[in-house]
């Protein structure tokens, strides 16, 4: 197979660390190499402009949609027949690896550029993509360019988000260039597959080259502000005083408590984290006055999701009835976990045993694009192993032989879906979605 798909990523991982060093290996990876890409700004303008050159390069059509999501289509030879995309996104979170998201891209970009060197020839047409937004680095929501290209949130609703700094996302995306004319949807998309790093332990752990994603986990992010009294720390005797951070230490040990519970009493995908926290007005002398968490809860069943939710409501409940405070919580992100398309599901295994690779069924802890296209389309995952599950790091490693095979599986579940009239299935049929799981 080409090196071209390690280049991109050499290539793409410089253009997102302000040194722009290059890692070739591992070894190549230090505190300092963290990669951050948020739409908007210079480094992601540049890593976009990479992707659309290359995508020219490989003979592809690019278009841009209105939500700045971009596509690369080789035409099929029926070229109404639904549409194979694959593809992933270019943003990150703040000092991240190199590979998340952008892995996806290249595979997908790869898989097509293989295809042509072969000269095979697609029935349905074969659609890269990068969405836009896929971390809410910009803004403080997730996977928005995925959700109004599948119709679950609103166009003109989504450019109206504003971002931490109170720009608007639509003007944001309209100065870096990258938007385009084209109306997001699905409707002549039939099947979706993406690849991305596993970013748990699981493959590298049990050292199995392919991961096959059934389901992905739901999300809510609730931001929450707990507001005390803020007054003299010398003076103010201990029970006279409403701490702010005190209450808000209870609710996070609740929060962490209670989804250990759930994880070792269900099926142990349960986690909470409690990943900001903001103290006003955060000086010496002063008893905390107000406080801002954001608590981000997530498991693969909606239920568990909403119990937790309502135990933090209860503690919060206490913290006013019992002690004065008065709490307010705004729920930033409610996303359902998803179920992948059991068909797409038996390509990724087929092609990964025609490939002759160990593959494992498995849950995906993570929030991917792929969850916003599965409510609209048939999806599948493909997850190539994490060294040491380390992600959302500059420590973010997979291994080229590793990704070598993910592309090739990905290559192959791409060609069986783009030419399913010949394995037994007609093109087209697979068609459906999510909702109708
Ligand atoms: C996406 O990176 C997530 O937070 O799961
Ligand atoms: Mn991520
Ligand atoms: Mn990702």
């Amino acid at each position: 197979m080409s090196t071209r798909w390690k280049e991109d990523l050499v290539r793409l991982g410089q253009l997102g660390r302000p040194s722009r060093r290059a890692a070739y290996s591992r070894e190549d990876l230090d505190a300092s190499m963290g990669v951050f890409r948020m739409e908007g700004t210079a480094e992601m303008r540049e890593s976009r402009q990479y992707i659309i050159e290359r995508m020219r390069e490989a003979g592809l059509d690019v278009r841009l949609d209105r939500i700045g999501n971009l596509f690369g289509r080789m035409e099929g030879e029926d070229p109404k027949a639904p549409v194979v995309m694959s593809g992933s996104h270019l943003d990150s979170v703040s000092n991240a690896g190199m590979f998340d998201g952008a892995a996806g891209v290249a595979a997908a970009l790869e898989a097509v550029r293989t295809m042509r060197d072969e000269r095979f020839t697609p029935r349905n047409p074969i659609e890269v993509c990068v969405f836009m937004g896929e971390e809410g680095s910009a803004i403080p929501e997730a996977c928005v360019g995925s959700q109004v290209l599948a119709g679950v949130r609103r166009l003109d609703e989504a450019l109206d988000l504003k971002t931490a700094q109170g720009s608007r996302l639509g003007d944001l995306l309209a100065a870096s260039g990258h938007v385009g004319a084209l109306m997001p949807g699905l409707d002549d998309v039939g099947w979706f597959v993406e690849l991305h790093i596993e970013q748990g332990p699981v493959l590298c752990s049990e050292d199995t080259p392919v991961g096959i994603v059934e389901s992905i986990a739901g999300i809510t992010y609730l931001v929450i502000t707990i507001e005390g009294e803020e007054n003299h720390a010398g003076s103010t005797p201990m029970r006279l005083r409403r701490d702010a951070l005190v209450a808000a230490a209870r609710v996070i040990s609740a929060c962490d408590q209670k989804a250990r519970a759930f994880a070792e009493s269900g099926d142990g995908s349960a986690v909470a984290t409690v990943d900001c926290c903001t103290v006003l007005p955060g000086a010496p002398s002063i008893i905390p006055g107000s406080v801002r968490i954001g608590i981000d809860i997530r498991d693969g069943s909606a239920g568990t999701i909403r119990a937790l939710r309502r135990h933090i409501e209860a503690v919060l409940g206490e913290l006013e009835k019992d002690y004065g405070f008065r709490t307010t919580t705004e729920i930033v992100m409610d996303y359902p976990p998803v179920e992948l398309d059991q068909r797409v599901i038996r390509m990724i295994e087929s092609a990964a045993s025609a490939a002759g690779l160990r593959a494992r069924r498995m849950a995906s802890g993570a929030i991917h694009d792929a969850q916003s296209i599965a409510r609209k389309v048939s999806t599948g995952m493909i997850f190539v192993p994490s060294v040491r599950g380390v992600s959302h790091s500059p420590f973010e490693w997979t291994e080229w032989n590793d990704l070598e095979k993910g592309i090739a599986v990905l290559t192959g579940t791409l060609k069986r879906l783009s030419r399913s009239d010949l394995e037994g299935e007609p093109a087209g049929t697979l068609r459906g979605g999510g909702d109708a799981h």
